[in-house]
């Protein structure tokens, strides 16, 4: 993939400052910004957005684009699971006037307890970083196919009833992010973590081929792609990314956007193509 909206830059200041929950992988940063550039080229230009992140986790993903990205009105995270919701809160607070000050004030005193000269680097690197976006934010938990809980999460955060504009999500592969067991097909989700390996695609993720839209349809993206357009518009712009080759879309959908970039690949794709297929 050619980098056409996150040129390269060095990140450090902001992965010293975010928090992220341990065996939780993240989005690389730069491939955050790209994604969320190519999907804004799919809406109307300067319109403030509202981005919704259904599986946020310890939110690093919706505060890097805040942190990165101008024009931010409103972010939303939700995730099945509310343990790293906290995390998520802490680091969403980073985005709030003063958040990084605080922050700073917060690890010069870690710095000074424990003698530790990694808590003051990251004390002056909280004081370096400036948002781009100082959105308004909310938090909660709800399974993402769990379209009742999603809407109330959801109408909770939205202020003007426009629902979101935006949905970025980091699908669950491997160990520690697994599917959910699905409110809908009890017992049908809960993912191993696959092999790892070129030819295994990982979590929901699987090798493009011919024929696939029976088989996918029973894969929890899928199943989970569906139930999320359910609550958006239908022009707003999906975007999902998986570990492996691709991410699989229900049959005969197309999408807007494909990239991949090492080990993940990403999909873009219309809402309201999701509703249709
Ligand atoms: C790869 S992690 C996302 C990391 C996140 N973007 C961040 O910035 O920390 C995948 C997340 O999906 C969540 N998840 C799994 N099944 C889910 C479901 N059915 N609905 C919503 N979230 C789910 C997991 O709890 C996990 O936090």
């Amino acid at each position: 993939m050619q980098y056409r909206h996150a040129p390269a830059a060095n990140h450090a200041a902001l992965d010293a400052v975010l928090a992220s929950a341990p065996g939780r992988p993240t989005l690389p940063v730069r491939l955050t910004v790209e994604l969320a550039g190519r999907a804004r080229a799919h809406l109307p230009a300067d319109a403030p957005l509202t981005v919704w992140d259904p599986c946020c986790g310890a939110g690093v993903t919706l505060t890097v684009l805040g942190l990165l990205v101008p024009g931010l009105a409103r972010l939303v995270g939700t995730d099945a699971d509310p343990e790293p919701l906290d995390l998520a809160r802490r680091n969403l607070a980073l985005l709030d006037p003063g958040g990084l000050t605080a922050r700073a004030a917060d690890l010069d005193a870690l710095a000074a307890r424990h003698d530790k000269p990694s808590y003051a680097d990251a004390a002056t690197a909280a004081r370096t970083l400036v948002p781009a976006s100082t959105p308004a934010w909310s938090v909660a938990p709800a399974d993402a196919r769990d379209t009742a809980a999603v809407r109330s999460a959801l109408a909770g955060a939205d202020r003007y009833g426009t629902g979101p504009d935006l949905v970025l999500a980091d699908l669950p592969h491997g160990h520690r992010t697994t599917w959910a067991a699905s409110p809908t097909r009890p017992g049908a989700a809960e993912m191993p973590a696959p092999a790892a390996g070129p030819a295994r695609a990982a979590g929901p993720v699987r090798a493009a081929g011919p024929a696939r839209a029976a088989d996918d349809d029973q894969d929890p993206g899928v199943e989970f792609l569906r139930a999320v357009a359910t609550v958006l518009r239908p022009d707003a712009v999906v975007v999902a990314v998986g570990r492996g080759r691709t991410v699989p879309l229900p049959g005969g959908v197309r999408p807007l956007d494909r990239v991949r970039v090492g080990h993940r690949a990403a999909v873009l794709v219309r809402a309201g193509a999701l509703r249709e297929g």
